[in-house]
């Protein structure tokens, strides 16, 4: 089942003074299939956030069209993009993110206070996602006294709490070492059995090699989309 779909999809940035555009994506398609693990790549500058920023509903193209289950998103006022930013999109960053103030467990629960949800169901959907994330006996600590892959592992779970129809991380593996991502890319494959879709942008062959899919950008057009079928079959097999 499709789950969003981008067409013809081209985004233009203005640089200040407005005499130079900068082309950035020039015509990409692509459908993204439920359960998904989609991996982006591609040189720097190819285009790679600017599609990430796209599908996430930060920015909007400049011409094309991209269907979030059934919304035209093109079509959306600022309120209504932020809206469904809200509330579709689980978002992971390289850096983490966490607020540095709250506990593991307040940080899960910030996407739902937002949205004005009861205390007590925050508490339990975020120590769920803890208990997800293995990360329950941290619950009650700060960021800073968990390591980079607990940090990255709290924030998928936080990414988790809205039940978004796609999570997208942008480098999550980026700042870690080799073991401390084999953990992260545990976790997604645990998010790929759980049917959820995650697109993520990586400059790591291994992490491209654990996705179902990888899809090439050079210079804001897609040079190769490809189906890896023995990490589809197999999502645990390296556990
Ligand atoms: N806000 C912006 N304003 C102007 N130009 C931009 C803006 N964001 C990106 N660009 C330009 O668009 C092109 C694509 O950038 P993008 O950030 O999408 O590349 P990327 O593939 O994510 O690169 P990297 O691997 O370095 O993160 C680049 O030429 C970049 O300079
Ligand atoms: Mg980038």
């Amino acid at each position: 089942m499709s789950i969003a779909s981008v067409q013809n999809l081209h985004k233009t940035y203005q640089l200040p003074g407005g005499s130079i555009n900068v082309r950035a994506l020039r015509g990409v398609d692509i459908d993204f299939v439920e359960g998904e693990t989609v991996a982006i790549v591609g040189q720097s500058g190819s285009g790679k956030s600017t599609l990430m920023n796209l599908i996430g509903c930060l920015d909007r193209p400049t011409s094309g069209t991209y269907m979030l289950g059934d919304v035209d998103v093109a079509q959306l006022d600022d309120d209504e993009l932020s809206d469904i930013r809200g509330r579709r999109i689980g978002f992971v960053f390289q850096n983490f993110n966490l607020i540095a103030q709250l506990s593991i467990l307040e940080n899960l629960e910030v996407p739902l206070f937002y949205q004005g949800c009861p205390p007590k169901i925050r508490r339990d959907k975020a120590a769920e996602l803890a208990e997800l994330v293995g990360l329950s006996d941290r619950a009650h600590h700060r960021p800073n006294e968990l390591s980079g892959g607990q940090q990255q592992r709290a924030a998928i779970a936080r990414a988790l709490i809205n039940d978004p129809l796609i999570i997208l991380a942008d480098e999550p593996t980026g700042n870690l070492d080799s073991a401390t991502t084999a953990e992260i890319l545990a976790i997604f494959d645990e998010l790929r059995q759980r049917r959820k879709t995650v697109i993520l942008v990586t400059h790591e062959p291994d992490v491209a090699a654990r996705c179902n899919r990888t899809i090439t950008l050079r210079d804001g057009v897609i040079i190769e989309d490809a189906r890896n079928e023995a990490a589809a079959s197999a999502p645990s097999a390296s556990n």
